[in-house]
Order: C-alpha cells, then structure tokens, then sequence
C-alpha cells in the first residue's frame, strides 16, 4: 500500500513574515499520521518555514533547484543549500518553470538526477496543455516527459520518487480533470514506469494529480487506485488544505 501525500506548492505567495503566520494557522488544520504532508514554499522562507513546522507532521520542500554543486549560476539555489536546512523534497519541472523560465526535459532530468544523489526526493512534474489534450496525444507527450525526466535514475532511487501529474489547462483555472482523466493519465505513467524499470517499481512510485484540486474534488480524486495525492496550489494558502489533507 502506497502512503498518500498531498503537497502545497505556494508558488510566488507570501513573504517570510507571512509564511510564519500561514503554517502556524494551517499546523493544526493538516494534522494527519496516515498522509505525507509537504509545503512547498519560495527559498527565502524555507528557514521561518522550518522553525515555525518544528514539532508538526509539516515537511518543507523546495519549489525548485539547480543541477550544479555550487558556482556562477547567480539567482540559483544548490542542491547542498537545501539539505543544509533539512530540505527532504524539491518540485522539479513544474509547468510554470517549463512555460516561463524555459526548462526543458533534459533539464528536469539533470535536476532529477542531482536531487538523487543528495537524498532529496523529487516531485516531478508533467502534464500537457489544452491543445495536446485536443489533439489526443496527451498520453504520448506525458510519457515522453516522464522517460526523459528519469533518464540514468536508478530503480531503486524511482522507488522513491513522487510524479505530479498536472495538466496545464487544469492549473489555476478551476477546472479540475475530470476523476477518469486523472486516473487514466495516472495509471498510463505508471505503466510507463512499469516498462522502463519494472513491476516492483511501478508499484512503488508515487503518483499526484495537480490542477485546481479543492476540497470538494480531492477525497475521489485521491481514491483512485493510481493517484496516490495531489499537488495543490491556490488552496494550499487557505484552511481549505487541511480538508484536501484529511480528505477521507
Ligand atoms: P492549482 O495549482 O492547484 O492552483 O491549480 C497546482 C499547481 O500548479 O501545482
């Protein structure tokens, strides 16, 4: 039996200050032993984060990081700053990173590979857009941008690995994929894992929906045999998260 885990990705929201304020609000709202909590918040308040979490079932993640060790990559943030302060999972290849800061597979795929090698567990990200959707090649295109990401990743490191699975024309937008395409797209990366490495590993791996996920849609959504949890934005910022994280 997978362990579920549910991660808030803030995004671009709040500052130091009001992230202190947000967890020590949201702490006893998402309390829950039985699901991985994750909140994904901007570098800056990864410090105020942690101490404000201390003593909660809250890990903080990263929203994102580079492929390098250290050196003249201004505005980056390494792999060991992470660990440093206790960071255990980073969001790779969000579609926001894709669309505005131009990050490509094969540069999901060093930053995959470079999370490994520190014990950071991944949260990579996939997903098509409106239009791939459209032209039904929405399986394809996912799993090209799953067997990319985890090119030279070992199966036993996939084992650990967690895939958000979130279409783009369902982030931010209010319009959640319907439980079936969820599930369909889900099962179709698990497959996809089940062919590059094995049973054991497709059984293995962790697989979020993302896109819009609310209060209201996360307890079917997160009941499907192949969604083991979500990546959740605009609602990870409001109390409703701690009903998305006690879901059943
Ligand atoms: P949303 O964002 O829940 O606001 O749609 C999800 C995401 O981008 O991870």
């Amino acid at each position: 039996m997978r362990r579920k885990i549910v991660a808030g990705n803030w995004k671009m929201n709040k500052t130091p200050s009001e992230t202190v304020k947000l967890i020590n609000e949201l702490k006893p709202l998402v309390a829950n032993d039985d699901v991985d909590v994750v909140f994904c918040v901007p570098a800056i308040s990864i410090i105020p984060a942690m101490e404000a979490a201390k003593g909660s079932n809250i890990n903080i993640g990263a929203e994102n990081m580079y492929f390098e060790e250290s050196g003249a990559f201004t505005g980056e943030i390494a792999p060991n700053m992470l660990t440093d302060v206790g960071v255990k999972y980073v969001i790779i290849g969000h579609s926001e990173r894709r669309e505005y800061f131009a990050e490509t597979d094969e540069f999901v795929n060093k930053k995959v590979i470079k999370a490994f090698e520190h014990n950071i567990t991944p949260i990579v990200c996939c997903g098509e857009t409106l239009v791939q959707r459209e032209q039904g090649v929405t399986i394809d295109f996912v799993r090209q941008q799953i067997k990319i990401a985890f090119l030279n990743v070992t199966a036993e490191q996939a084992k650990t690995a967690v895939i958000a699975y979130e279409p783009i024309w369902a982030i931010g937008t209010g319009k959640v994929a319907t439980t079936e395409q969820a599930e369909e797209v889900c099962k179709a990366i698990r497959e996809c894992i089940e062919e590059v490495y094995d049973t054991d590993t497709a059984n293995a791996i962790r697989i979020q929906y993302g896109g819009s996920v609310s209060a209201d849609s996360a307890a079917e959504l997160f009941s499907q045999n192949n969604i083991d949890g979500g990546l959740v934005g605009g609602a990870s910022l409001k109390p409703d998260f701690g009903k998305i994280v006690n879901y059943k």
